[in-house]
């Protein structure tokens, strides 16, 4: 038996260098692993509970978070990949949790106070931004998925996920929805152009769909060990972002042990530092620009791969609420084929 494994990005833009070390070179892992088997969704609705008040580009950041997935080797044969909102079950199975949350956990989630706190260029005050675990939830819960890949960032969520099932369960039926379990991605240190952890706000990053000549442009004017403004000066790698990069993508272990050396001596100078640097960058790049132009500006290619990834996910998404919606006590419509056909064979 694979076990189930269920994660999810927000499509919000083009993803970077550090997505990729971080979450998307995880989903690949767990994808080409014979134990799993991958369920990835595209949250669109997600995205919306924050950018609701800008939501043009919505759409459009689908095709680009697809793409960035298919371009560093995310396999739709292996892994279902959709659309949150194409699978309508999330948005039932949100509303059936939304009975049983009790405010006081949404409130306390110390998610959303900081963000309440912190974000102040839009108005997050809403219900959907407050519900925005209970969703994640039902993301998770749908495919009665057992772990879920997720950043540090989301482990509170997680946890309120794990607490709805038990309550869930507790008051609807044992064993009617299953308990997923963190698998925490290690994030490596990946420092964007100006030494602060890449971030699209920041305007400070190496984006995956970026040709490796605009990469190049980015990392010869990286800033470096602030201390080190000539070339004869020595420098301290431990204070510079481009070593943390080397540390990150440079796999050359004597090649590096060179470099920290050369920097301390002032034997090598910033911009070779930075050739050998982007020289292993374009090299773990040439495979993810050959996938992706196998797929950019297909859009009917894509849909196909999307279409494809929502039947499939749609397929446990209904197995598990025709189990939902009679254990709530609900009466099913006759008419809702899916439904009754499930429910009399169970
Ligand atoms: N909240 C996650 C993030 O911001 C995205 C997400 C939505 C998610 N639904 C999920 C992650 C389900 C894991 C499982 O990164
Ligand atoms: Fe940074 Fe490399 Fe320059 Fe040293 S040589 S300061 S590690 S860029």
């Amino acid at each position: 038996m694979k076990k189930r494994v269920l994660s999810a990005m927000r499509p919000t833009g083009p993803l970077h260098l550090g997505h990729m070390a971080g979450a998307l070179s995880n989903f690949v892992k767990l994808q080409n692993d014979e134990n799993y088997e991958c369920f990835y969704s595209i949250a669109d609705w997600h995205a919306l509970m924050s950018n609701y008040a800008d939501s043009a580009n919505t759409g459009e950041y689908c095709y680009t978070a697809l793409l960035d997935w298919l371009a560093v080797g995310i396999d739709p044969e292996k892994s279902p990949v959709f659309i949150q909102s194409h699978v309508p079950q999330h948005a039932e199975l949100a509303l059936a949790l939304g009975m049983i949350t009790p405010l006081g956990w949404l409130y306390r989630n110390p998610t959303y106070k900081e963000q309440i706190e912190n974000i102040k260029n839009k108005d997050l005050g809403t219900y959907a931004f407050l519900g925005y675990p209970v969703l994640m939830a039902a993301d998770i819960l749908l495919y009665r998925a057992s772990l879920v890949p997720v950043g540090e960032d989301q482990s509170a969520h997680l946890e309120l996920s794990r607490e709805t099932v038990r309550r869930f369960n507790n008051f609807f039926g044992e064993d009617l929805l299953v308990e997923p379990q963190p698998l925490f991605t290690q994030t490596p240190k990946v420092p964007g152009t100006d030494g602060r952890k890449m971030s699209k706000s920041y305007g400070n990053a190496l984006e995956i769909s970026e040709s490796a000549d605009s990469m190049w442009q980015k990392l010869r004017t990286m800033m470096t060990d602030p201390a080190r403004m000539r070339r004869s000066d020595p420098g301290d790698p431990e204070k510079c972002p481009v070593w943390d990069l080397h540390k990150v993508f440079n796999p050359d272990d004597s090649e590096k042990k060179e470099i920290c050396e050369g920097c301390k001596s002032a034997g090598i100078g910033c911009i070779d530092c930075k050739k050998k640097l982007n020289a292993h960058i374009q090299d773990m790049m040439t495979p993810v620009r050959e996938r992706r132009a196998k797929y950019e500006g297909k859009k009917s290619l894509l849909d196909e791969i999307l279409a494809d990834g929502a039947e499939r996910a749609g397929k446990v998404a209904r197995q598990t609420m025709s189990t939902i919606y009679p254990a709530m006590g609900l009466l099913v419509n006759p008419k809702r084929l899916w439904l009754r056909n499930i429910c009399d064979r169970i």
